[in-house]
């Protein structure tokens, strides 16, 4: 794995001792999107801004592509775009202007081809020479994300990018989201909608505390956790699983009152039907049937709640 981001053992102690961030370890890869999935006052900000130089570490390191953030910050951090959670602009600035000033504050060399790619790819061309202020709330959000993009970074932290966002924006964002990564940006984001860490993310990492619970990639979570249960309730309880029934993932419940079937939701062939005719076969009556799912969304209220207690 090439990690163009390495946090070690991050920590941040804010005054009055409160402990946003204890002891954070986490790589990214180059040109992968990675889904920071937390509540809120989880410490997603925190270790946002605390690798992009805006607030100072208690403890720790972070690197760049092998820059220190702390040693060598300039370095460091003209490889970082950040889009920060609250959208702030000059109203009356066009937004031609706006991505110009922005390159230039890492003193770059002028390239309005690179600024024209940018407001390109974002849908933001035809608004270049608008006032940010005449912008829907969308494309104020997009403008943003050109202004992040507007020196080259290779990572680009997007923090809670549909925050109280419609559905629609929401979708329009993970477009241009997923075609940054095609361009090779390596992509941050934080968010608390499960949804969007399932729908984008190549790995997730669930932090709750400021603690990073775990670091998974998507696919495998969404295996480990995706799973299905039909709970079938029999109408005469059993001491055992019928020996029939051996070939199947059931497990006894109720006191033998229920039998609970798992299978992955997203198999092509579940064999629920088989398993119910073999029941039947079987000399087992039902009484009644349902099903459960277990979710992200499941793992992650039960991770976060496991941390509380
Ligand atoms: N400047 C600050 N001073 C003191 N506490 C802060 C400061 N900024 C954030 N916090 C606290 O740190 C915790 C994490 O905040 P934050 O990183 O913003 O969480 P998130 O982005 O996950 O919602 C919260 O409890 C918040 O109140
Ligand atoms: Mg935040």
């Amino acid at each position: 794995m090439t990690a163009i981001l390495e946090i070690e053992d991050l920590r941040k102690t804010y005054e009055r001792g409160f402990e946003a961030l204890k002891g954070v370890t986490l790589a990214a890869r180059a040109g992968e999107i990675l889904a920071l999935l937390g509540p809120n006052g989880a410490g997603k900000t925190t270790l946002i801004s605390t690798v992009c130089g805006l607030t100072v570490p208690t403890g720790g390191r972070a690197r760049v592509a092998g820059h220190d953030i702390l040693r060598d910050y300039r370095s460091a951090r003209a490889l970082i775009g950040l889009v920060p959670q609250e959208i702030a602009l000059e109203p009356f600035q066009k937004v031609w202007d706006a991505v110009r000033f922005s390159r230039g504050l890492f003193g770059l060399p002028r390239d309005d081809a690179h600024l024209e790619s940018v407001l390109r790819q974002l849908s933001l061309w035809d608004k270049r020479g608008a006032q940010t202020r005449e912008l829907s709330g969308g494309m104020k959000r997009r403008v943003m994300i050109a202004k992040a993009l507007a020196h080259e970074p290779r990572v680009l932290f997007l923090d809670e990018p549909t925050a109280g966002v419609d559905v629609e924006l929401r979708r329009g964002m993970w477009e241009t989201v997923e075609r940054l990564k095609a361009d090779g940006v390596t992509i941050i984001l934080t968010t608390h909608y499960l949804e969007e860490a399932e729908a984008l993310a190549d790995r997730v990492g669930v932090i709750n505390r400021g603690e990073l619970l775990l670091v998974e990639e998507t696919g495998a979570l969404m295996d480990r956790m995706g799973r299905k249960e039909l709970v079938i309730e029999l109408h005469e309880p059993v001491a055992a699983i019928p020996a029939a029934l051996a070939g199947y993932d059931l497990d006894l419940a109720q006191d033998g009152a229920a039998l609970v079937y798992c299978y992955d939701r997203r198999a092509e062939r579940t064999g629920i039907t088989r398993l119910l005719a073999d029941l039947q076969a079987a000399g087992l009556a039902l009484r009644d049937l349902s099903t459960r799912q277990s979710s992200l969304e499941d793992i992650f209220v039960g991770l976060v709640q496991e941390d509380a207690a």
